[in-house]
């Protein structure tokens, strides 16, 4: 579903990818883990197109979306939670939903789609016309991640789901990351630092270091594997 190519990324004089080559398969968890500045982010913002690669490619189903703007990646039905949420805090959980659908006109499933993100998370349905700025940053994931879901992505990008999060409320998003899933086939990418966390829930794994893939391999591999044990796993 996404097939990245040496794909190189530069802030000014700041090389922050050096050729990365990875592949997300459709209806896979695939994550990316690694350290501080190894360059979690700065892949993602480059598929989304908030960034500009400097080499290398970019294919979404197929489509070379390297030089393609956000908005344009966006409507091809890639999502990106960024790190940080970035909900619009004046706002109402409900308006920050309907938000999420505004590039969509099917009145009817926008409301089915809307049935459903409140259903998968209950928390919002009890805040629909709560502030969104006033909620928890557990509950205000859980509304960036919902937000995502109004918009009928095919493949949605999280960036650091747990950071910041109550442990109770980390278990429940990461249950929910796992359902959409399963249940509506959604491919996911994911990047955390709680490598833990993210090699027990997805299926395939890529460690990032300065830049580079160090490591690749089945998720329950890298788990296993001493090397990313002693480096991510605080074993
Ligand atoms: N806007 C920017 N301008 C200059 N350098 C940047 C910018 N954003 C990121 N960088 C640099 O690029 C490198 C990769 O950063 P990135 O944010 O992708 O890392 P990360 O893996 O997401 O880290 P973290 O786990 O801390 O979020 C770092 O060295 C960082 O300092
Ligand atoms: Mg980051």
């Amino acid at each position: 579903m996404l097939e990245i190519d040496a794909l190189e990324v530069a802030y000014g004089s700041i090389h922050a990818l050096h050729g990365i080559t990875l592949r997300v398969t459709k209806g896979s968890i695939v994550t990316l883990v690694g350290s501080n500045g190894a360059g979690k982010s700065t892949t993602l913002r480059a598929i989304s197109g908030l960034v500009r690669a400097s080499k290398g490619s970019i294919r979404f189903e197929g489509k070379d979306i390297t030089h393609c703007k956000s908005h344009e990646i966006v409507a091809l039905g890639l999502a990106h939670v960024p790190e940080g949420r970035m909900i619009f805090t004046n706002l109402t959980v409900l308006e920050n939903l309907r938000m999420g659908a505004y590039l969509r006109r099917d009145k009817r499933a926008i409301a089915q789609d809307l049935e459903f993100v409140l259903e998968t998370f209950p928390r919002l349905r009890e805040r629909l016309t709560q502030q969104a700025g006033t909620m928890s940053g557990g509950e205000q994931q859980m509304l960036a991640i919902g937000r995502a879901l109004m918009g009928r992505p095919s493949c949605l990008m999280l960036d650091e789901p747990s950071l910041g999060i109550a442990p109770i409320l980390v278990k429940t998003i990461f249950e929910k990351i796992i359902q959409v899933n399963r249940d509506l086939g959604l491919t996911v990418l994911l990047v955390e630092q709680n490598a833990n966390l993210a090699l027990e829930v997805s299926h395939y794994g890529y460690v990032l270091e300065t830049g580079r893939i160090l490591l690749e391999d089945r998720s329950e591999n890298l788990r296993s594997n001493p090397a990313v044990q002693a480096a991510y796993l605080g074993a």
